[in-house]
């Protein structure tokens, strides 16, 4: 196969624009492929395989199996995620793809606890944290239910980046220094992602080929080359020797979900497409974005618009303890989004000052990880897919199980397994997100579209609790018919009602605006960084014109490219480099 990894080496973090316009515009397609991810690495084998003929969900899965190699901290065949799929056609389809790891069978509900008290290491670090993967059988879904390439050669990009491994960069640094201690306290996770124990340089290679021999297993036998046989064994077996709960059924049973997304009704013919329930991202967002329709946003100065944003979140956010795995609990999704009741929510908020959250009904208490991984692409036929994948903290549960490459997630601490609420904690929940074996955790993930017939846009980002109000944030931008660049770029904040407080990148507000805010009677707290990673694109169907982009906070690329004219270069270039 034609490697193009080694070719396009001077994608940027700036947009890579082959071709802008086309004279033979259609509603139904595109002009152009697309592609936004994280990692430039994950771009550019997204892009190699939309060039060799797959379509959107072929490059998908190149995009996320390369994401599990250059982004060890953010995603991978240990985790899981959720995948929104668009499929071209009359009448174009919506399917979400429901890959969240699942409780093992063995799971207790006090299995955190020691002498009553809840151990937050136990859910955070070590085998114990670790829900059963569901990213692989979602690799497979996806090659054998709407590819057109063979999942193995899907993955060959994703396989040999992993022999040939990839140069530490800012973000691997930044995520590797923030879970040192847990990497160094695993020896299978210190040897591959540490040198002598300590972060790596800028630069130095990390190599993973057990990672690359599993990636061939899964590639080769499909869902049984890494739910059973040779990689099932090693996993299960790694994991109860380091004193975690897997077994064998757990991998019987694993399945990925297909299920309906959520969809809401906009003004002007737009629809929102989204997450559904085990996410609360989704109806956070209908919620938020229904409240302020009937709000004067758009017209509103910097500070007023962030006091409706901020109303509608906190009201969005205490409904998410109502949510749980639909599996397992009824969701009162209807309820949540019934007009006269966003009517309610809305007509409570005072234009002038903060609503305190004691008139609105108390939650008890849970809390969310940090890391994941955010990518969108769009094919030349509509086909569209946006994902968001994770891990949990950086590095998941930072153990690797050894003779696998396969670093483990640490989902377990998404459950709401300490309902009276320790700590840092942010959210409050008791039932609905209550652990019980073989149960999805509740999410934040939102991989979104926003589609009109004038317009496909989609959405979505990594950052735990933070997800949907970031993506609200972008979404305003797009209503507001700003530049792509600046749905990434927007600074942040965010209020999720507990703790009742408004956190902001540094730089969001000016001292006087913060001055207003505090004075309509909000607590605000700047965060030490600023947070997220967006990964957008837009497809604008009157004149079949394609944008992306990428969050300028992390190292993503994004690019917009005809597969054949880009094809037709290499050929030319004699197999050289030669793209821009
Ligand atoms: N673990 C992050 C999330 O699912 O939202």
């Amino acid at each position: 196969m034609i490697s193009m990894l080694e070719r396009i080496p001077a994608l940027s973090g700036a947009a890579v624009l082959l071709c802008v316009f086309s004279a033979h515009a259609s509603p139904d397609r595109p002009d152009q492929a697309a592609i936004a991810s994280p990692h430039p690495i994950a771009t550019a084998a997204g892009q190699e395989i939309l060039v060799d003929g797959g379509n959107a969900f072929d490059a998908a899965i190149a995009i996320s199996a390369t994401l599990a190699v250059v982004e060890p901290y953010g995603s991978g065949l240990g985790g899981g995620g959720f995948f929104l799929l668009r499929q071209s056609g009359e009448p174009v389809q919506y399917q979400f793809l429901d890959a969240r790891e699942k409780a093992p069978l063995k799971s207790k509900p006090k299995m955190f606890h020691r002498k009553g008290i809840v151990q937050p290491d136990l859910s955070l670090n070590g085998p114990l944290a670790a829900a059963i993967p569901g990213l692989p059988a979602a690799l497979v879904e996806l090659a054998e239910r709407y590819g057109r390439l063979p999942l193995s050669i899907s993955l060959a990009p994703a396989i040999r980046v992993a022999y040939r491994g990839f140069k530490v960069d800012s973000v691997y640094r930044e995520r590797a220094n923030w879970r040192l201690f847990a990497l160094r306290n695993n020896k299978e996770s210190a040897r591959l992602f540490l040198r002598n124990n300590e972060v790596p340089n800028l630069g130095e290679v990390i190599t993973q080929p057990e990672l690359a021999q599993t990636l061939e297993r899964l590639g080769d036998k499909g869902r049984a080359g890494f739910y059973s046989g040779l990689v099932a064994q090693a996993l299960v077996s790694g994991v109860r020797r380091a004193g975690g709960i897997w077994n064998y059924h757990d991998f019987e049973e694993y399945e990925v979900v297909t299920r309906a997304p959520l969809r809401f009704q906009m003004a002007d013919q737009r629809e929102l497409i989204s997450a559904p329930p085990p996410s609360a991202g989704g109806i956070a967002l209908a919620q938020s974005l229904s409240m302020l329709q009937q709000l004067p946003w758009r017209e509103s100065e910097n500070i007023q618009r962030a006091h409706y944003v901020i109303e509608a979140l906190r009201r969005a956010y205490r409904d998410r303890v109502l949510l749980g795995d639909p599996d397992f609990v009824p969701n009162p999704v209807a309820q949540v989004l019934a007009t006269d009741y966003l009517l309610q929510l809305t007509t409570s908020i005072d234009p002038h000052r903060a609503t305190p959250n004691n008139i609105l009904p108390p939650a008890p208490r849970w809390r969310e990880g940090e890391n994941t991984s955010h990518f969108a692409v769009l094919d030349t036929e509509g086909n569209a897919v946006t994902a968001t994948l994770s891990l949990n903290l950086p590095f998941g549960s930072a153990f690797t199980v050894p003779g696998t490459g396969v670093i483990l997630n640490d989902e377990m601490d998404d459950f709401a397994i300490d309902p009276k609420g320790q700590g840092g904690a942010a959210f409050t929940s008791i039932h609905p997100n209550a652990l019980e074996p073989g149960k999805r955790p509740l999410s934040s993930m939102s991989p979104s579209f926003i589609e009109s017939p004038r317009s496909l846009a989609a959405f979505g980002t990594p950052g735990g609790s933070r997800i949907p109000s970031m993506v609200l944030l972008s979404m305003l931008k797009y209503l507001d018919d700003q530049p792509i660049s600046s749905w990434t770029s927007t600074p942040r904040y965010h209020h999720q009602y507990t703790p009742d407080v408004v956190e902001y990148e540094p730089g969001t507000f000016t001292e006087q605006e913060l001055i207003d805010l505090r004075e309509r009677g909000y607590a605000l707290k700047e965060t030490a960084r600023d947070f997220g990673n967006q990964q957008v694109l837009m497809w604008h169907k009157n004149n079949a014109r394609v944008e992306a982009a990428s969050d300028p906070r992390g190292i993503g690329v994004s690019t917009t490219f005809k597969p054949d004219a880009a094809l037709k270069m290499m050929r030319s270039c004699a197999g050289q480099s030669c793209l821009p």
